[in-house]
């Protein structure tokens, strides 16, 4: 039945909205006669992405349109979700999630916040492709601050797909964001019946519903019937900051380069050349980068004042401090973590001391 439904609004949708619409209005009129005042209020962030996909077919998998459906859809399709709460939708964006920008992420975290602020609001779910949903979970673990769930989720499968996770996984991020057990524990990732921390979790395989993992970190819990179960108490991550953008417009550029052997010193020159401020290296090893890249970047160093973060490209591990002055270790952080870590910290101005506290200590 929820197939069709989906299948049916996914035809009926209209497409791509350009600019964000507010539509708590509308999905509480339509939804009225199940309002239920004593539920928890949550908010639901739309931003695109494969759970409001639209493929041509019910196997189409692949090559399907991204961020085709609007938050009221993917709300009237799990009607569900009014037995756990009282949920409103808004459309910050609909995209597909390698087009999120900083000025999208900032909107979004500025709203978030403002969310979380609301006394009548008991949590937040955020809708996002799965592709860079590791780096806004990061962005937003950064950024908010409060005891209340953020939850990011996404789906593998479009909505229009047999067997879409979309609806199933919307129901567990939003019985999530509105239990209180979810309180104290930041940004979590919801996929494939999992609870991921959204400060450690990545995108681990790039079609597989089991992709979102943190290999060494593990999970915080999962779901038995919707409910979410978990394994240990409220905790934050090591090295969990808080940086306030509430009145950020823009972020600086901080590019990523990938380390291999042979590799051509002339790209970190390039990218500062083209408005990077921070270089972030996705190095061999634990953090390696050859002698003629290295002496590139500490040319950029030296006389640019580029901030350099070294990372690994392998999918975990350490990568310890660099003990001079410009360019840091990135610890546990990813190269695309990293760079998030790297724009908000020079965009607060933090200087060498700090950068090393931050990116080398492990904690705040
Ligand atoms: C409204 O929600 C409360 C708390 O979740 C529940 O106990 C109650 O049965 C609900 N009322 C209706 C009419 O569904
Ligand atoms: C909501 O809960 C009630 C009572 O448990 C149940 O009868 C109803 O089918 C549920 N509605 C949905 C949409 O799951
Ligand atoms: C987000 O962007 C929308 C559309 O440009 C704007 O109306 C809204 O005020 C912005 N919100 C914040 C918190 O910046
Ligand atoms: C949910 O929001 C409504 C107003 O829209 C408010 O009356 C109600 O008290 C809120 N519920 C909770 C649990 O905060
Ligand atoms: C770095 O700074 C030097 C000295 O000011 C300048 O000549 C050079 O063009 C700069 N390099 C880049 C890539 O911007």
């Amino acid at each position: 039945m929820l197939l069709s439904e989906f299948s049916l609004l996914a035809v009926t949708a209209s497409v791509a909205l350009a600019s964000p619409v507010h539509l708590p209005s509308l999905i509480q009129s339509r939804e009225a006669g199940v309002y239920n005042a004593s539920n928890p209020n949550i908010t639901i962030f739309a931003t695109g992405g494969t759970i409001a996909g639209s493929g041509s077919s019910s196997d189409q998998t692949t090559g399907y349109s991204a961020g085709a459906l609007g938050v009221d859809i993917l709300i009237s399709a799990v009607p569900q979700l009014w037995n756990v709460s009282n949920p409103t939708g808004v459309q910050v964006a609909n995209v597909d999630s390698g087009s999120i920008t900083p000025s999208i992420l900032l909107n979004l975290t500025q709203q978030v916040q403002t969310a979380l602020d609301d006394p009548y609001c008991q949590g937040v779910v955020v809708t996002h492709g799965t592709d860079t949903l590791e780096e806004s979970a990061f962005f937003l673990e950064l950024t908010t601050s409060s005891e209340k769930p953020v939850v990011i989720v996404g789906a593998m499968r479009p909505a229009t797909a047999i067997s879409a996770d979309g609806p199933i996984n919307l129901l567990e991020a939003v019985t999530l964001a509105a239990s209180p057990e979810a309180r104290g524990r930041g940004t979590m990732v919801v996929l494939n019946d999992r609870i991921g921390s959204g400060f450690y979790t990545s995108k681990s395989n790039a079609n597989s519903l089991d992709t979102f993992k943190a290999t060494e970190q593990g999970y915080l819990g999962w779901f038995q019937n919707i409910k979410p179960i978990f394994y240990y108490a409220p905790a934050l991550p090591m090295g969990k900051l808080h940086f306030d953008v509430m009145d950020t417009a823009e972020l600086p550029q901080v590019d990523i380069l990938y380390g291999h052997q042979a590799l051509n010193p002339a790209l970190a020159p390039a990218a500062v050349e083209s408005g990077a401020k921070g270089l972030v290296l996705a190095g061999m090893g634990a953090g390696g980068w050859t002698d003629g890249g290295k002496e590139a970047v500490e040319k950029l160093i030296a006389e640019n004042g580029t901030a350099v973060v070294y990372s690994r490209r392998t999918m975990d591990g350490f990568v310890e401090p660099k003990g001079s002055i410009g360019s840091y270790g990135g610890g546990f952080l990813n190269p695309q973590k990293a760079r998030i870590m790297l724009q908000l910290a020079l965009n607060a101005g933090y200087g060498d001391a700090e950068m090393e506290t931050i990116f080398e200590s492990g904690s705040e």
